[in-house]
């Protein structure tokens, strides 16, 4: 049956959501992408609430006119100060991002979050640390490292600047911020220890909430890059040439972009 062209808005401070949007396209291929970045303002991560708060529904401001089926925030300070906002707001479901804590239990020993300032400093990450976070956890603020990876995202050096990493003992790391999977492998290697991130839990939801108005996406598993001609995504952001550059780069290396 034909199906009418679904759109859906994501929106990160940045690149930071890219990855999540690859995996969503991998997951619903045929829908039509609003990739929206506030790249006047980025980051947003060293921000107070009502700042954060301010710029996100600027950004978002009109989305309803795109008649959204959803709204990804892909975007960890996002969701932590807004999430509730925004869901109180829209009338269509709005999906957010949290960092992979749950995921890192499984690792036992000492779990290292790293997020932005303004995550760790909301009650809605304090709540989940203290609800599902192993006992050994601490979550430490990266205030420079969105702003390095957003800057140099297309030459990023295979080992990080002194100074954006902290230098500390982890058996698990978590990524509570989105810019942070392009550096992932050079987490790894600094830490030697497994580093978890949201996204693919976060595309994993964002595929049942499709599939509950359209049965036809709830199926896992059996996920595939979107051909050129499916793949349909509309940069609002400065940039935009960068932008689609790096979700072909994302297509390429991993086929589903995370
Ligand atoms: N990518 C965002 C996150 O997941 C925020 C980075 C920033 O703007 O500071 O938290």
């Amino acid at each position: 049956m034909e199906r009418r062209s679904t759109s859906v808005v994501v929106f990160d401070s940045g690149i930071g959501g890219l990855n999540l949007l690859c995996a969503c396209a991998a997951r619903v291929p045929d829908a039509h992408y609003y990739y929206i970045a506030d790249t006047e303002n980025v980051p947003y991560g060293n921000r107070p609430h009502e700042e954060i708060m301010r710029l996100t529904l600027s950004a978002l401001d009109g989305i309803e006119e795109l008649e959204p089926a959803a709204l990804v925030v892909a975007c960890n300070t996002v969701t932590a100060n807004c999430i509730d906002e925004l869901r109180h707001m829209y009338s269509f479901p709005v999906v957010g991002i949290q960092p992979a804590v749950k995921q890192a239990a499984r690792c036992g020993g000492r779990c290292l979050v790293l997020a932005t300032k303004s995550t760790i400093a909301s009650p809605s990450f304090i709540n989940l640390v203290n609800r599902f976070a192993p006992a050994d956890t601490t979550a430490v603020g990266c205030e420079q490292l969105a702003a390095y990876v957003e800057q140099n995202v297309l030459s990023l050096p295979e080992e990080l600047p002194d100074g954006l990493l902290p230098d500390v003992r982890a058996d698990s790391v978590v990524l509570g911020c989105t810019h942070y999977a392009f550096v992932k492998r050079q987490i790894e290697s600094k830490y030697n220890c497994p580093v978890f991130d949201g996204t693919e839990g976060t595309a994993a939801h964002f595929l049942e909430i499709m599939g509950i108005a359209d049965h036809s996406y709830a199926k896992n598993g059996d996920f595939r890059p979107p051909t050129e001609k499916e793949l349909k995504i509309t940069y609002k952001c400065q940039n935009s040439v960068k932008y689609a550059q790096i979700v072909k780069y994302l297509f390429s290396i991993h086929g589903r972009g995370s």
